[in-house]
């Protein structure tokens, strides 16, 4: 099963965001990560269409573009206009998950469910077939460089066995705390996706890492 790594520039340095787009592409990332917060949904505040518009400028790598964020609905138009690729609710914000993945898929973009660590990956049984991305949080979301909560493991083999077991073609991704310490385990649990912001921007040599963190994820390593 491919890997993929996602780096979320919620870690980089935004007063080079150009040249840290550049490294990640350089690295072999598969998707840029970009996490939009309201202050509502989650205890911090970052960015909108604008940096969605400026990094989609940036590169060619699809955009993986997480909202967390109360009545995601509002910002599908502009989101799609701006060049997501991949636009990923979480089921908490969404009384009409089903309606809103569809109307993700009607602008054109691939559309994801997530899920925090106290919501079960069983909310998300009904829509299993109708999802191109399925993203288990690994942390509170709110922050990077946040420790990895070991019980998602579980949770994304869980996720796994659904997504089997529904013939569902989504990819498998886990957000928060993803490091050289934990990203084989949840390799092994399932997952195909991995989110990395601290693990990434903060190493010695930011672009090498991506590979590391890759490699991690096959039988041999
Ligand atoms: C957390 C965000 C994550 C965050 C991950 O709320 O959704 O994408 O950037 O950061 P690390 O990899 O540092 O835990
Ligand atoms: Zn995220």
């Amino acid at each position: 099963m491919a890997v993929r790594i996602a780096p979320s520039i919620l870690s980089a340095d935004f007063a080079r965001l150009s040249d840290e787009i550049a490294m990640c592409e350089a690295g072999g990332a598969d998707w840029i990560h970009i996490d939009v917060m309201d202050g509502h949904f989650v205890p911090n505040l970052t960015f909108g269409a604008k940096v969605i518009e400026t990094v989609r400028r940036l590169t060619s790598l699809p955009l993986d573009v997480h909202l967390m964020v109360l009545e995601p609905e509002k910002y599908f138009e502009s989101f799609a206009k701006a060049g997501a690729t991949t636009m990923t609710i979480h089921v908490e914000t969404a009384p009409h998950l089903h309606r809103q993945l569809m109307r993700i898929k009607e602008l054109g973009c691939r559309a994801g469910a997530v899920v925090n660590p106290a919501t079960p990956v069983e909310a998300l049984s009904d829509v299993m077939a109708d999802l191109d991305l399925l993203l288990v949080m690994s942390v509170n979301p709110g922050f990077s460089a946040q420790s990895f909560i070991p019980s998602s493991i579980g949770k994304i083999a869980r996720a796994r066995e659904m997504l089997d077991a529904a013939r569902g073609a989504a990819d498998l991704e886990v957000d928060g705390g993803i490091g050289r310490d934990t990203i084989r385990d949840v390799w092994r649990a399932g997952a195909d996706t991995f989110v990395a912001g601290n693990a990434i921007f903060s190493a010695k040599d930011p672009r090498a890492e991506i590979d590391v963190l890759r490699k991690l994820c096959s039988e041999t390593a």
